[in-house]
């Protein structure tokens, strides 16, 4: 009764950021994303009637929040499955976890596929994805391969992910500079609940359909400069909601706007490139790949980075036969 899987965290273009039903995790619009194949997580899932209660280790460590996070997926694992054995799950990020790096969409999309089989349920695509959002909005994003629709719905059976291009459509690199490894002092499933409190949660609302329309045409073109420059006006309009929230929140640090005001500077000066943000303290930097070396070198240069991770579009959450216990 054990199996162990792995998953990429994704980035979002078209952002998931306030829910229309809090059990449930429904967003209150669609989004669009890429999974990221530089950055995984490797999670091992053991059910057993010898254990005596459920034991969580997350990158070597055990942490309350994280762990009860984890006790009620496994809970809702264990409900399809009508079994009740306790289970000891241990999970591997290869990068900075709770920084804003999306450890959370990678951590349940993995959780759910090795839970799943360790238990012997045989699910699809599409309810692994319906299962995953229940444990983290965006993991349902990572169980699908390559560029992924999670469609606006009002029910649970509705609201899932589905791939639109599979990852080697289109060859854009995403660069991750992290410019902190300080812990986010809101986890997003905290600040979600403030998103429609900012009095422009409403004009977001307004044209947020309008988007996806153009990030999914802009995709199948591959038109990466009107591409680039939405995706970087969803992300400074998610943080405008996010600190015009009630209370406020400010997910930007000096590094990252350090870093946005280079992306500014470096394009006029002819590079390509455009940022996305989510939260914490990292940002994402989009280019084409013929693009990718010189752009690292420069950011290479920047003081304030303290890691790189260069990523491709990604694969979807998958089995491995290598345990990590
Ligand atoms: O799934 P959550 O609750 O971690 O929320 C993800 C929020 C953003 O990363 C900011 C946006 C997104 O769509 O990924």
């Amino acid at each position: 009764m054990k199996a162990t899987a792995v998953a990429h965290p994704n980035v979002a273009f078209i952002k998931y950021w306030g829910r229309k039903n809090e059990i449930l995790r429904l967003p209150t619009n669609g989004s669009i994303s890429m999974n990221l194949d530089g950055l995984t997580t490797t999670t091992t899932v053991e059910f057993s009637p010898d254990y005596k209660e459920d034991s969580i280790l997350i990158d070597e460590e055990s942490k309350f929040d994280e762990a009860k996070r984890v006790i009620e997926h496994l809970d809702r694992i264990r409900k399809i499955a009508h079994i009740a054995f306790r289970a000891k799950v241990v999970s591997q990020n290869n990068f900075p976890s709770s920084t804003g790096l999306s450890s959370s969409a990678s951590g349940f999309a993995a959780l759910t596929v090795a839970g799943v089989k360790a238990l012997g349920i045989e699910l699809s695509e599409k309810e692994l994805s319906i299962l995953a959002r229940q444990g983290s909005g965006s993991a349902c994003r990572s169980i699908l391969s390559g560029f992924v629709e999670w469609k606006d719905a009002d029910t649970s059976e509705d609201s899932y992910a589905y791939t639109l291009f599979p990852s080697d459509y289109w060859d854009i690199v995403d660069i991750v500079a992290v410019v902190s490894t300080e812990k986010k002092e809101v986890p997003t499933s905290e600040g979600q609940k403030l998103a429609q409190t900012s009095p422009f949660f409403t004009v977001r609302s307004s044209h947020i359909k309008e988007k996806i329309q153009k990030a999914k045409k802009y995709i199948e073109e591959k038109r990466f400069e009107e591409f680039g420059e939405l995706v970087e006006e969803e992300a400074i309009e998610m943080h405008a909601v996010m600190m015009t929230s009630h209370p406020s929140l400010l997910y930007l640090s000096q590094g990252t706007l350090e870093m946005m005001k280079l992306v500014t500077k470096w394009r006029k000066e002819g590079l390509p490139l455009y940022f996305t943000i989510n939260t914490g303290q990292d940002i994402h930097l989009l280019c084409e790949r013929k693009n990718v070396d010189s752009i690292v070198a420069k950011v290479k240069e920047v003081s304030q980075v303290k890691k790189i991770f260069v990523s491709h579009p990604g694969e979807g959450a998958k089995l491995i036969e290598k345990h990590l216990f």
